[in-house]
């Protein structure tokens, strides 16, 4: 049967990138990715468009199509360096929203609305209101996976990767940290600032198991475990380092153990294993549903039709901008 020219000729525009992720994408399925992979990287050059990956995101979206790529820190950051005239945010709804703010003219794209997460849907501006009025003058400190209408209510937002950071900026005794029950007694075991929490959890890292660990531990001689502070503490308990998806990243990639599980969404292996080969990695891993939603096919859906486009009423923008914008100011 003879090959459509067209496909064979996208097929050798983007054989190059197939070898970055050859030892994570079995070849049977590369010519499946293939002609997205040609179109979408022919539709930002024609869109001046950038691509923003989350660590989670599949490796052909990682490592084939996007521009930047990181941990939420990273991806706030880089968003608000960008000259580009249309973002698309190859992550979850917070991560668009959190382009948005820093790029109130810019275009920014979310390829499927309905990418979520479970610790932005635990909390609302109604509870934030409610927890100040039952802590009067205590500053709100704001996880980045949230609405921006939480983020409005807040004095200023954190990440995982700069929680402590941020919570001993204020300066004060107490501060309310909202929404991850998880990530706050992560920050309480390293900081004296009382820290009074909220209960929303990740629906991904709160699967993990420290009884799952040990067994992986006892049957792996010479493992390192490597977590994310959203697992439940027990859990963090049994790891040899805890941190954002770019400190575990950074981790594994200047100790490089023989063996290593990482205690976080799948895809993070994938991604890392694409580049460092000297590596087993170990995978009792939890998939992100919302994460997952993105594909290269709604990405350029998404270019060609310039939708769904996040739009944020300008005076919560206004507001949420400024936690934003204050964290930033902090750094890691
Ligand atoms: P990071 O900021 O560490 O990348 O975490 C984001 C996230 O959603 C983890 O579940
Ligand atoms: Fe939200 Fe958890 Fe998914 Fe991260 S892994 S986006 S915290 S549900």
């Amino acid at each position: 049967m003879a090959i459509n020219p067209r496909y064979a000729a996208d097929l050798a525009k983007v054989a190059p990138l197939y070898e970055r992720v050859k030892t994570v994408i079995p070849d049977i399925e590369w010519p499946v990715h293939a002609p997205y992979v040609a179109a979408i990287n022919d539709l930002k050059k024609q869109r001046n468009a950038v691509i923003l990956a989350h660590n989670y995101q599949t490796p052909e979206i990682f490592h084939c199509v996007a521009d930047i790529t990181g941990d939420s820190l990273a991806l706030a950051r880089r968003a608000g360096e960008t000259d580009a005239d249309v973002i698309v945010l190859a992550g979850v709804h917070f991560m668009a929203e959190t382009a948005k703010l820093l790029n109130p003219d810019k275009t920014v794209l979310i390829p499927d609305q309905r990418a979520g997460c479970s610790l932005a849907e635990s909390i609302t501006a109604a509870d934030v209101r409610e927890l100040r009025r039952q802590h009067p003058g205590v500053p709100v400190v704001t996880y980045v996976n949230t609405s921006a209408e939480v983020k409005a209510e807040s004095d200023i937002c954190c990440t995982s990767g700069n929680a402590v950071k941020v919570v001993e900026s204020l300066g004060t005794e107490q501060v309310i940290f909202i929404p991850d029950e998880y990530l706050a007694s992560y920050v309480r075991e390293q900081t004296d600032v009382e820290i009074i929490p909220w209960q929303g959890h990740c629906e991904v890292h709160e699967r993990f198991t420290a009884q799952e660990l040990r067994d992986f531990r006892g049957s792996h001689e010479g493992l390192s475990i490597v977590a994310h502070p959203e697992c439940p503490p027990d859990v963090l308990g049994e790891a040899d380092f805890v941190g954002s998806t770019a400190q575990m990243q950074d981790y594994v990639t200047s100790n490089r153990p023989a063996k290593v599980l990482l205690v976080t969404e799948c895809s993070m292996s994938d991604n890392i294993a694409a580049d460092i080969h000297d590596v087993e990695f170990i995978r009792p891993c939890n998939l992100c549903p919302h994460m997952k939603r993105i594909t290269l096919a709604n990405i350029q859906e998404s270019l060609e039709t310039l939708k769904p486009a996040v739009e944020i009423d300008p005076v919560v923008a206004d507001k949420a901008r400024a936690a934003v914008e204050r964290m930033l100011a902090i750094g890691r």
